[in-house]
């Protein structure tokens, strides 16, 4: 295969498609406190779209109730706003489809795109694309969000995101995956 970076990174060696055995010291004590992996496909039974306000749905993808963290795709089905929050974490997100800005800033994000948000930033999520936006989004620490006229409303952390899925699979018979909990 040819070179095409410059970088001297020589990894990965291979292309043979096999599972290797790698020396590991700490094997056993991995096997008894490490935490496994996950992975949540595309059904709805695996993890179902679940209403986010009139125009909007949230699937999510993981919760982590040691750190206040939540992974999940915020669907905006149409143009439209979320409304105004305050960030007390972390925040990254990619765009798969459609496209969102927010009225505080002047970009737009399509595609592909990547944003990355701090602790205190105070903003309002809004999408001009006819058809919304699918937003993929690692969420640290809880978000509040605000009326029209700034007064507080709710705080939205991993408790609310965890009642949000749960609450929505016992009304429609759909089983709680385990996969999404670390
Ligand atoms: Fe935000």
């Amino acid at each position: 295969m040819p070179v095409t970076s410059p970088s001297k990174m020589t990894a990965p060696p291979s292309t043979t498609y096999k599972i290797v055995d790698v020396p590991e010291a700490y094997r056993d004590v991995i096997q008894q406190h490490g935490v496994a992996g996950a992975f949540v496909g595309p059904s709805e039974r695996e993890s179902p779209w679940v209403p986010f306000g009139p125009n909007a749905a949230i699937r999510h993808l993981h919760f982590d109730t040691r750190h206040n963290i939540f992974g999940n795709i915020l669907w905006m089905k149409s143009a439209g706003v979320i409304g105004t929050h305050k960030h007390r974490g972390t925040v990254v997100m990619i765009c798969l489809e459609g496209s969102a800005r927010y009225l505080e800033y002047d970009w737009v994000a399509g595609p592909g795109d990547f944003i990355y948000e701090t602790p205190g930033l105070i903003h309002t999520l809004v999408s001009d694309h006819p058809k919304g936006v699918k937003l993929f989004g690692w969420l640290q620490g809880p978000l509040e969000f605000y009326d029209d006229n700034g007064n507080f409303v709710e705080t939205v952390d991993v408790w609310w995101f965890i009642h949000h899925y749960e609450s929505y699979c016992r009304e429609h018979g759909i089983p709680i995956n385990k996969q999404l909990y670390l």
